[in-house]
């Protein structure tokens, strides 16, 4: 199987994960990306059978709009009971870097204001320490080359996205080599530094359902 065999595997059982529960107002969390655009496409069949959407990037709105899917204001909406969304990394403990996309910082809230955070990913994605993939940082502008040396402190190889601005009028560092031995610890560190918008490492609010796909099928893996 290809890798976007396996993403659309795994969207495909987001749906069926989450089709039992949808009611007539149910607005659901959308992430972004292309495992996430999977996921979209296959939804458009039930717009009938649910209320709409809160979308983590433009591109996801547009791609919903696009599918007839009303895409509300997060503001405008209560508590979501799901947020679906893939990962750049994911380990055994649902603990997850993203924003490969750069849609980090909204990920991280609507994550936030959803009750279950069901991730999708094809099983290159699993490992047993997050950090091989760069990890992301949305900073503020002026503050991009103190908080690159702050990176430095820290062990990490930044390096400034060019060219890139965020969804918030922001920009992104990645963080190379820079293996990460406790998630939430770094999470908050991370954040501590002035000028950090967020960064993408989920494991303060990690996932509560993984759906890993592989040659032999589609893995569901809880923490409980
Ligand atoms: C975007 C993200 C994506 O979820 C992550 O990059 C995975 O993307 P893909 O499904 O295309 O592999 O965090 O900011």
């Amino acid at each position: 199987m290809t890798q976007d065999e396996l993403k659309d595997a795994v969207a495909a059982a987001a749906i069926v994960e989450i089709m039992p529960r949808l009611e007539r107002d149910t607005i659901l969390g959308i992430g972004t990306g292309s495992t996430a655009n999977r996921f979209i496409d296959r939804l458009a069949a039930l717009r009938d059978d649910f209320q709409g959407a809160v979308a983590s990037s433009e591109a996801s709105a547009e791609r919903l709009r696009g599918h007839g899917i009303e895409v509300f204001e997060l503001n405008s909406v209560g508590r979501l009971p799901f947020y679906i969304d893939g990962a750049d990394e994911v380990n055994a403990h649902l603990q997850m870097i993203k924003g490969g996309g750069a849609a980090l910082t909204r990920e991280k809230i609507v994550a936030a204001c959803s009750t279950r955070f069901i991730c999708i990913a094809d099983a290159s994605k699993r490992v047993e320490r997050l950090g091989r993939f760069p990890l992301p940082i949305e900073v503020i502008p002026m503050a991009r080359s103190y908080v690159a040396r702050e990176l430095v402190k820290l062990g990490a190889d930044p390096v400034y996205r060019q060219g890139l601005v965020t969804d918030n009028g922001n920009q992104i560092i990645d963080c190379f080599d820079f293996m990460i031995d406790d998630p939430v610890d770094m999470e908050a560190r991370l954040n501590g530094i002035v000028g950090v918008v967020t960064n993408g490492l989920f494991a303060t609010r990690g996932a509560d359902v993984l759906l890993l796909g592989s040659v032999s099928g589609v893995e569901r893996l809880t923490l409980d």
